[in-house]
């Protein structure tokens, strides 16, 4: 694999030096080619406009929600599905139109589906019963009709880690098939004035490679809607497209999912007589995971003779948890060096006080020394969205990258940010 590099023979983001950007901004950086992430939102609506059906693609905010990515998304005339307030809140002050949204969540706040509602959120997809119930009163006090789905909890297992398998029975999201909730969560719903009941949605899982559980999906909401005596205008099978983060990874292009579910779903129409419904996806990590990169500042190492060496960067399981969390796997290059051959082999891992706080399990790199720049690749998604202040570390600043320019569009957090809603305790004075 050749990287692209500079004269230098730099690493470059989208044509801008990532060792400029990382003395330009310091490290640990967030960076994002921008550039790649349009290419993947204007593929995903290609497939669909190539085959000629009404669909929505909704790029999965909580794969990475700022501002600046809801910005992109609405430049590029995608949905975006929020799943708490404060994505929501995120997506109303970075200007998205609201009608473009979804809003999903096992257990949203009645002052959640309130702000969802009166700030005009297209779609909200029920999750349980007290959400019906409090949807529908809010709805009526508002006075508008809610255009709803309903998430059914499909009762097929995706291959993927447990912890982000959503679609197996035994599961928090979504009514539940076999046991006839789903069927009374429509009844309930398509009787309800204050609701527009417009289809179904069901998510199997994060991180598939395999096209059959999308299949099953679609063909499970649609056979389930026919059953039911009823042609739905909706059918929303998630998101969960794999992405490639090491050799192991063999991700199918976006197309073939597409296809896949396209297909079964015209399918479908055909053989139930109903009009083509609008095919829903919603993909996070396949739209920013690729595109977003991580730099770091080579710092300490310790080699321990015959069994491993661990070469330190400055950030770590606070600002990527997924090592940690689900054993993932990320490929690291040295960003002043990318093509230069490999002599070792090390494990990179964080500054944090804990033994699983690792980057990068195994990579071969070339020598390094301490200020050199690490870049761990394919970072985008769940990264920067699920980084915390774990002892005290300030999170990482974000950049975007477009066409050799760059824009920070988080800050880098300041320690005067970590005590910022810290008080003084006083009690023990007296
Ligand atoms: N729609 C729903 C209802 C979801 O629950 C999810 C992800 C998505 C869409 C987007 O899925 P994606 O296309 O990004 O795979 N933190 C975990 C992933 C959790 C995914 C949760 N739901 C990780 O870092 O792997």
């Amino acid at each position: 694999m050749m990287y692209p590099v500079n004269e230098k023979q730099h690493l470059t983001i989208d044509g801008v030096d990532a060792v400029e950007l990382a003395q330009t901004y310091g490290t640990p950086l967030a960076v994002y080619d921008v550039s790649l992430i349009r290419k993947t939102m204007r593929a995903f609506k290609r497939i669909f406009e190539k085959e000629n059906v009404p669909y929505v693609v909704s790029y999965a905010g909580k794969a990475f929600a700022t501002k600046a990515i809801y910005q992109v998304a609405a430049q590029e005339n995608i949905h975006a599905d929020v799943v708490s307030g404060g994505e929501l809140y995120t997506a109303i002050k970075a200007g998205f139109p609201t009608t473009y949204l979804s809003f999903n969540g096992n257990n949203k706040s009645y002052e959640e589906l309130l702000m969802a509602v009166k700030n005009g959120v297209g779609t909200i997809i029920v999750d349980n019963f007290l959400e019906l119930q409090l949807l529908s009163e809010i709805a009526a006090e508002q006075n508008i009709v809610q255009d709803i789905l309903l998430r059914i909890s499909p009762g097929i297992s995706a291959h993927t880690h447990e912890f982000i398998s959503t679609g197996q029975q035994d599961s928090k999201f979504g009514f539940d098939l076999q046991t006839g909730q789903a069927k009374r969560a429509y009844e309930i719903a398509i009787n309800d004035v204050n609701f527009h009941l417009r289809g179904l949605h069901a998510h199997i899982g994060s991180q598939i490679f395999d096209v059959t559980g999308f299949e099953k999906n679609a063909a499970l909401l649609a056979d389930t809607a026919y059953l039911w005596g009823w042609q739905p205008e909706v059918i929303n099978t998630g998101g969960g497209f794999g992405i490639r983060y090491t050799d192991e990874d063999q991700p199918l292009p976006e197309s073939e999912f597409a296809d896949a579910i396209i297909h079964v779903l015209k399918e479908k129409s055909v053989q139930y007589n109903w009009q083509m419904p609008e095919i829903w996806i919603e993909p996070g990590r396949s739209i920013v995971g690729p595109a977003g990169q991580t730099l770091y500042t080579v710092g300490s190492r310790k080699d321990i003779p015959g069994i491993r060496s661990y070469l330190a960067v400055d950030g770590g399981m606070g600002d990527n948890i997924r090592p940690a969390l689900y054993q993932a796997n990320y490929e690291a290059i040295l960003a002043n060096q990318p093509n230069a051959n490999a002599e070792e082999v090390v494990r990179v891992a964080g500054k944090y006080c804990e033994s699983g706080d690792v980057l990068v399990w195994q990579e071969s790199l070339p020598a390094t020394k301490p200020g050199d720049i690490l870049s761990v690749l394919a970072t985008g998604a769940y990264g920067y969205a699920m980084a915390s202040n774990y002892n005290r570390n300030p999170r990482p600043a974000v950049v975007f990258v477009e066409n050799g320019q760059h824009q920070v569009v988080v800050e880098r957090e300041t320690f005067e940010h970590l005590i910022s809603l810290d008080q003084d305790y006083t009690l023990g004075d007296k």
